[in-house]
């Protein structure tokens, strides 16, 4: 089937809120290491992962060994029956947490771990007031939506959540824009104080942070900000949620954990997206007494199925034993130092950021500063027509985020490098 064929029946079918990638959309059919291929037999450079999940790379063996081993022996087992692997997967995940005591709940989603990561927190502290940032990204859910600081990802602002966002991230274009590392943390710092002091009221019961921004295009506070940030939480017993969907299992390169940056230790943890390399998958570490104190039954039907946690455990391993951090973070390093020359060259490209393999591109327009969503709109095109699939980003769209599966070798990061040359290249000259 065409893929325009495809697109009228997408569209005839499913909600119009799923947002599609390009002008002529595709479908990924099949996926070997860090390459892809379309249903029209086109073949790419994944460096989007799809969304940052396939974070080992497409149709790992020993992945895919695993899960057709489950798949021969039981599909779905319930959460009413005693689990080997759920159980050997939450020990090795509250294991590598770096949380004291941590008990681990298994979801099928991200948004459904951000949920239990605010019911729990909410629960144990016994307030409804939720500190998140501005510019954020947590899920879809009704709880997810109202925590999100970015507006074009929050469909409502109705809650039974009391929200109020602090600064602790954007940097670009953001209020405390142009300051220096160290007053950009002081800044943020100072800004929880007086959310504090003049907008909540009695027990505040969580803060929850992504350390760097998924959606909102790979921006972060300056190391160790979350860390000052935490000595003011610290004083209220407010809890602290750090949101490692995208950042976690060795994706920044220099941490496994993106909270290591800033010298924490969190409260509650959530992952999703690459915990299983593809296969749904996500949950909640915490304190256990954090944890327990759902006090009535709960359950996810699907949270910890069978072949989500062969898969986990096989992808976890495999991350593990080949030491992709330190591949993230070589990978990353080679592929920063080869944008670099690109951004100088292209005045619409207005920075560069992110860390590891999780990097992004800032579009603006060169007159006057403001965010250039066609011209970001416009380099994604252009890689994609050279076989290279990257995703797009930012609070104003504006943004390219470049994250490829952990195991990209130093050819493909240099084929990239090459392709992403010609078409911001192929931009300016359009513009
Ligand atoms: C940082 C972050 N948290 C949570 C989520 C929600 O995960 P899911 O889409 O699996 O519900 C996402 C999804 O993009 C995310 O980027």
């Amino acid at each position: 089937m065409s893929h325009s064929e495809l697109l009228s029946r997408h569209k005839a079918v499913l909600p119009s809120w799923i947002a599609l990638y390009y002008s002529e959309p595709i479908q990924i059919v099949r996926g070997e290491g860090c390459y892809v291929w379309d249903g029209e037999g086109n073949r790419y450079l994944d460096f989007f992962g799809q969304i940052i999940t396939t974070i080992a790379g497409h149709a790992i063996p020993e992945v895919q060994e695993a899960i057709r081993r489950q798949t021969d022996l039981l599909l779905h087992s319930s959460t009413v029956y005693l689990s080997e692997l759920m159980v050997e997967l939450a020990e090795k995940i509250a294991d590598l947490s770096g949380i004291q005591d941590a008990k681990v709940f298994f979801t099928t989603s991200g948004s459904e771990a951000t949920d239990t990561a605010l019911l729990t927190s909410c629960l144990y502290r016994n307030s409804n007031q939720v500190l998140a940032v501005r510019n954020s990204y947590h899920g879809r859910s009704f709880a997810a939506q109202s925590i999100t600081g970015n507006r074009g990802w929050s469909a409502t602002s109705l809650s039974g959540l009391a929200v109020h966002f602090v600064n602790a991230a954007r940097r670009r274009g953001g209020p405390f824009d142009g300051l220096s590392d160290e007053d950009f943390s002081a800044a943020c710092v100072a800004d929880l104080r007086d959310v504090l002091a003049t907008a909540t009221s009695g027990d505040v019961a969580c803060f929850m942070a992504e350390p760097i921004q998924g959606v909102g295009a790979f921006t972060h506070s300056p190391d160790g900000t979350l860390g000052a940030i935490k000595e003011v939480l610290d004083e209220h017993g407010i809890l602290y949620i750090t949101d490692e969907v995208q950042t976690g299992w060795g994706r920044t390169g220099e941490n496994f954990w993106g909270y290591e940056a800033h010298g924490i230790t969190p409260d509650v943890l959530t992952f999703a997206k690459g915990v299983a390399n593809g296969m749904p998958l996500g949950g909640v570490v915490a304190r256990a007494e954090i944890l327990d104190s759902i006090k009535v039954n709960s359950i996810s039907t699907f949270g910890g199925n069978p072949i989500a946690c062969a898969a986990a455990l096989a992808n976890i391993d495999y991350l593990l034993d080949n030491d992709l951090q330190t591949n993230s973070l070589k990978m990353g390093n080679r592929l920063a130092n080869g944008l670099v020359p690109i951004v100088e060259e292209n005045p619409w490209i207005a920075e560069m950021r992110g860390k590891g393999l999780m990097l992004a591109l800032d579009a603006e327009v060169p007159e006057t500063g403001e965010p250039n969503a066609s011209a970001a709109a416009a380099f994604h095109e252009e890689t994609k027509a050279r076989g290279l699939l990257i995703g797009r980003g930012g609070l104003y769209a504006n943004a390219v985020r470049i994250c490829p599966p952990l195991s990209v070798s130093e050819e493909q990061v240099d084929e990239a490098i090459g392709i992403f040359a010609e078409a911001a290249e192929a931009v300016t000259k359009s513009l």
